[in-house]
């Protein structure tokens, strides 16, 4: 693949400030992290929910989802998850310039590629939330029966059995999914939005 030459950036009219200020609220990116079956996509979706019932603008971007559209080019070897991280941390760096709180829900399993999303963002507008649980209950909730198949050796390169999971050193947020319920998981994600100011 080669680099495009002759681009040149564009600042816009509108800026990501004047659309905060219009919305009344400010722009951030909650980015989920944890293993499979850990519980990323409930709790992110039931955080978009209570933000949206509340008026505030959000989005939330799944793995799932975005493997079968924008990332459909994607597997799961080392560099394709590198890829298509790298891919929606951009996506999700136009969301919070658009003004909006977006969450994503992806594995996100390597420490570097993760480190390198934050430093997309400005101070304060990159939340990790580590969503830990442990393999074992993961794998008791076999929500796909993606364990199930990795045991058996139908899917190779499985997070947590033959692919790796670096858990992150400084997240802002941890939410024990075996011990919280979503709604105190939910709880956990306002404060910290409320202490930040951007709800
Ligand atoms: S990654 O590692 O961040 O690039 O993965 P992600 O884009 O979040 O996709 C994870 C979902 O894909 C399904 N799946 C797998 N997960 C892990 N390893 C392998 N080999 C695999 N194959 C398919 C699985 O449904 C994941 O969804 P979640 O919601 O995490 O269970």
């Amino acid at each position: 693949m080669s680099k495009a030459t002759n681009i040149t950036w564009h600042d816009a009219a509108v800026t990501k400030n004047d659309r905060r200020a219009s919305n009344g609220h400010g722009s951030c990116v909650l980015w989920f992290t944890g293993l499979s079956g850990s519980g990323k996509s409930t709790i992110a979706n039931a955080v978009s929910s209570k933000l949206f019932q509340q008026g505030i603008n959000e989005y939330v971007l799944d793995g799932d989802n975005i493997r079968h559209g924008l990332n459909q080019d994607l597997g799961f070897s080392d560099d394709d998850r590198t890829e298509n991280i790298r891919r929606i941390g951009e996506v999700a760096k136009l969301f919070v310039d658009s003004g909006k709180i977006v969450t994503t829900a992806f594995i996100s399993p390597f420490r570097t590629d993760r480190d390198h999303i934050r430093s997309l963002f400005e101070e304060g507008e990159f939340i990790e939330v580590f969503v830990e649980c442990p393999i074992e209950t993961c794998e008791v909730r076999d929500p796909k029966q993606l364990y199930a198949k990795a045991r058996r050796g139908e899917i190779k390169d499985f997070t947590g059995i033959d692919s790796p999971y670096e858990r992150p050193q400084h997240p802002e947020i941890i939410i024990q999914s075996h011990l919280l319920s979503v709604d105190e998981a939910v709880q956990k994600i306002f404060s910290k939005l409320r202490e930040r100011f951007i709800i």
